[in-house]
């Protein structure tokens, strides 16, 4: 599932509920300014945002499986923080990772 969202100012922008990403999975943001943003849920309901682009090869990390605070890219299965963006050794490389928070429930995200 996607959300479009304005790129207008760098600011908080609400994105859903959480009860609207699955467990250990995501939600793609689709933004003008970044392209697409994949925002994960945590099996603690942690919510991160990372560009939806794995360092390897571009893959889609949005349909990637979550773990713990990675997510496995569906490629190829390098590792990548959900915190950092970056992969797990012993590869190297990073994503861009993006602010995301929880409040009362609702999923924002800073891009
Ligand atoms: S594109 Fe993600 S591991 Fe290769």
């Amino acid at each position: 599932m996607s959300t479009a969202i304005m790129d207008t100012a760098i600011d908080w922008k609400r994105v859903c509920t959480l009860d609207e990403i699955p467990v250990l999975g995501s939600r793609v943001v689709r933004s003008t300014k970044h392209g697409d943003i994949a925002i994960f849920r945590t099996s603690d309901d942690e919510v991160f945002a990372l560009h939806d682009k794995c360092p390897h090869k571009g893959g889609p990390l949005s349909q990637g499986m979550v773990h713990g605070k990675t997510v496995t890219c569906p490629l190829h299965s390098w590792k990548i923080g959900l915190d950092s963006g970056e992969a797990v050794a012993p590869d190297v490389g990073c994503t861009r990772p993006f602010a995301a928070k929880l409040e009362d429930g609702v999923v924002w995200l800073k891009a």
